[in-house]
């Protein structure tokens, strides 16, 4: 009897599939959450939103130090009424609101947050403060929180939101679990959003700590896929502030992907104290935000067809055909049994999370890079890059076209098999 004779049909049509696709010498990359440059392109006359005399806006000097902290109050305005606040309520930073996070989370492990008897970290010698993340969850988070010196706890990411219950237990037993950091609309990777409901009871949770705190990362709280079908972002500010905790909640978005992913804009949103308490501090190291950007992004999204919601239905028109085009390609390649896989279909955000039916995320990456497609390092969606399932990975289909995309996923979806195939044969490599 051969070798062969005893390889399961199964695995030896999966086989002949993979052997396929080497041939095809692809080179094909999903693992980047990056716009493309057609997204990009779209934002391009940002660069020539000012022009050599617009040196003044808002009665202040561009140029020049003065205006404050908390950023030029156009733009305090115009990212208002994206987070669905009032200006006196946020505060626009520099390009990134992941350095926001880090910026006002040190602050908190410094001096406390408001309500809080001292630093997070001079409280607690014996323990490290504590931090509530979602799993699958973004992995920059994970490194941010644990470069500060936080111990993660973790709770699900379900459809409706993350696990409050799970979240409710875990803060109203310890004092030093501080917060809850997460993305409630469209999350990565899974594209989940909170809702009203689960929201509210959130906001209202009665936690060991007196100042447990909502670090929310609404980062793709705009980026739907559709004009009508839609996630509805929820505004933490105002549901902590009516739950009897005023400044409980931090709401963090920038345009990273909805203008430039290396020259927007970060902006915080929580209430008036919170503001004041961050501009104490943020003060002490700077003398300003860069003024000029921001008023750049004032001036573009003014002028730009239909303001920054004509801007994000241009992004919609160009990303949704990519995600559709998994949805489509796994669908037709898996079937939707779940025998070989699942996966999300969210209605907005930057990514799909897709989760294999057998522990065999890693082997599949392995086969997917040895066939020349890129795919986000399995484990990446958890604490220390280390999944114990063993079985999510996490697909970004913005960046390359949409031919691509499909191309990718035809390749993502014959390496499924196969490694669900070796795996149920007892065979992985
Ligand atoms: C949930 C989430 N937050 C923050 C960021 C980064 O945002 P920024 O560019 O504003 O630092 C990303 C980028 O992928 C993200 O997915």
């Amino acid at each position: 009897m051969t070798t062969d004779a005893i390889i399961p049909a199964g695995l030896a049509a999966a086989q002949a599939a993979y052997a396929e696709l080497q041939g095809q010498k692809l080179k094909l990359n999903m693992q980047r959450g990056q716009p493309s440059d057609a997204d990009f392109d779209l934002s391009n006359g940002l660069l020539t939103a000012l022009g050599e005399t617009d040196t003044h806006q808002d009665g202040l000097d561009l140029r020049n130090y003065p205006g404050g902290v908390h950023g030029l109050p156009s733009a305090r305005a115009l990212f208002a009424a994206y987070l669905d606040l009032k200006a006196e309520n946020v505060l626009v930073w520099n390009n990134s609101s992941l350095e926001l996070q880090g910026l006002l989370l040190s602050f908190a492990l410094l001096h406390g947050v408001r309500g809080s008897t001292g630093g997070w970290v001079k409280l607690l010698d014996s323990q490290k403060p504590k931090m509530i993340v979602t799993l699958p969850g973004y992995d920059r988070h994970f490194l941010l929180l644990e470069t500060l010196g936080f111990e993660l706890l973790t709770v699900a990411m379900q459809p409706d939101g993350p696990d409050v219950d799970a979240i409710a237990r875990i803060a109203g037993r310890d004092a030093s679990v501080k917060g809850v950091l997460f993305v409630p609309t469209y999350s990565n990777p899974g594209g989940e959003s909170i809702s009203a409901a689960k929201a509210a009871r959130l906001a209202g949770i009665k936690a060991a700590a007196a100042d447990f705190t909502i670090f929310a990362d609404d980062a793709y709280r705009v980026h739907h896929l559709s004009d009508t079908d839609q996630d509805a972002p929820v505004n933490f500010v105002t549901l902590c502030r009516d739950a009897g905790f005023p400044d409980r909640a931090f709401v963090f978005a920038s345009t990273s992907k909805v203008t430039f992913a290396s020259g927007g804009l970060g902006f915080v949103g929580s209430s008036e104290d919170n503001i004041a308490w961050a501009t104490k501090y943020l003060n002490a190291q700077s003398i300003g935000p860069n003024k000029l950007e921001q008023a750049r992004h004032v001036r573009f999204l003014a002028q730009y067809e239909g303001g920054l919601e004509g801007l994000m239905r241009d992004h919609a028109r160009l990303i949704a055909p990519k995600f559709q085009a998994v949805y489509t390609t796994l669908a037709q390649e898996l079937g939707e049994s779940g025998e070989y896989a699942t996966w999300t279909t969210p209605k907005g955000g930057y990514f799909i999370s897709l989760d294999t039916t057998e522990p065999v995320a890693a082997r599949v990456v392995q086969l997917a890079d040895m066939a020349g497609v890129s795919l986000t390092p399995a484990g990446a969606t958890y604490p220390g890059g280390k999944d114990p399932t063993g079985r999510n990975i996490r697909l970004a289909p913005t960046r390359p076209p949409e031919a691509e995309v499909f191309a990718a996923m035809k390749a993502v979806a014959t390496c499924i098999r196969l490694a669900t195939e070796e795996y149920r044969a007892g065979r992985t490599a």
